[in-house]
C-alpha cells in the first residue's frame, strides 16, 4: 500500500512537471524574426509590422492577451467591431501613448512619426 502510494505520488509529480515546462514553453515564445504581415481585411494596403525594430517594447504591451498564448490580434479584433473588442482598424490607430499611434502618429508622436503610407505600403 505504502509502495502503491508512493508511485501515485511520482506519477502526480511527472504530471505535474510535464505540463509546468509545457506552459513555460508556450509562455516564452520568441517574436518572429521575420517581419510579419498584419492581419488585414482588405481595404487597405497590408501593414508589415517587424518586431526587430521594437525590441524595446514588453510583448504585453501589445500582446494583452499573451497569456492565452494568443498572438493573432486579427484573431479577436475583426473587421467590424463586436460588443467585447474594438475592430483591429481601431485597436491598431488607438491614440493612447505604447500603442501603435501613441508611438507613430499625431503632432506629438512618443516615437517615430509615420505617414499613412509608412504603415501601409503599397507594393
Ligand atoms: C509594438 C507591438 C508589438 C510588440 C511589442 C510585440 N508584438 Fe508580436 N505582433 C504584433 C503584431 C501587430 C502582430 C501581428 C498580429 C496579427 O497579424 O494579427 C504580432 C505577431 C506576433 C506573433 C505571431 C506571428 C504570426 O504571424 O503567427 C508572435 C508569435 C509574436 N507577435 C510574438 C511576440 C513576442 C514574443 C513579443 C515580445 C518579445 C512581441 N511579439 C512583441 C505586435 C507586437
Ligand atoms: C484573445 C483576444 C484578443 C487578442 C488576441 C488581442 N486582443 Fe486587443 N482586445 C481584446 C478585447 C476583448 C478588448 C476589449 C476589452 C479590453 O480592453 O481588454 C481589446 C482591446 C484592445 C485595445 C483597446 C485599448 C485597450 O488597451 O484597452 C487595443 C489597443 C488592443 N486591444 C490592441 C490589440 C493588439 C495590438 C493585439 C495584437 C498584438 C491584440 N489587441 C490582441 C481582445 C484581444
Ligand atoms: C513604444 C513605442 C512604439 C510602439 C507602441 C509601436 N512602435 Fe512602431 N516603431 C517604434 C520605433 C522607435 C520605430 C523605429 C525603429 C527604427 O527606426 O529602427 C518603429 C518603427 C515602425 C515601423 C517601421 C518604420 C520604418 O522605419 O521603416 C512601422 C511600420 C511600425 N513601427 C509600425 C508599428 C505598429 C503597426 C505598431 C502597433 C502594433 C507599432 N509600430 C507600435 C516605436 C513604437
Ligand atoms: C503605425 C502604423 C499605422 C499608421 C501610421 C496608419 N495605420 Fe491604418 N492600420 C494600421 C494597422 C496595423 C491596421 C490593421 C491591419 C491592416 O489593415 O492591414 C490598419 C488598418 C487600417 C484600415 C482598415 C483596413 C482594414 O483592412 O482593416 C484603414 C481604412 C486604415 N488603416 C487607414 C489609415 C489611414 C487613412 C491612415 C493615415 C491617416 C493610417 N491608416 C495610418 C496601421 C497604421
Amino acid at each position: 500500500m505504502q509502495r502503491l502510494n508512493l508511485l501515485a505520488t511520482r506519477l502526480t509529480l511527472s504530471l505535474v512537471l510535464t505540463l509546468g515546462t509545457g506552459l513555460g514553453n508556450a509562455l516564452a515564445t520568441d517574436p518572429p524574426g521575420e517581419p510579419v504581415r498584419v492581419t488585414n481585411y482588405g481595404e487597405k494596403a497590408p501593414v508589415t509590422f517587424d518586431h526587430a525594430k521594437h525590441g524595446e517594447v514588453a510583448c504585453v504591451q501589445c500582446h494583452h492577451n499573451q497569456d492565452d498564448g494568443q498572438y493573432k490580434c486579427g484573431q479577436c479584433h475583426g473587421e467590424a467591431a463586436t460588443e467585447e473588442a474594438p475592430k483591429l482598424k481601431d485597436a491598431m490607430h488607438e491614440k493612447e501613448d505604447g500603442k501603435c499611434y501613441g508611438c507613430h502618429f499625431g503632432p506629438e508622436p512618443q516615437a517615430k512619426k509615420l505617414k499613412c503610407a509608412e504603415c501601409h505600403v503599397k507594393r
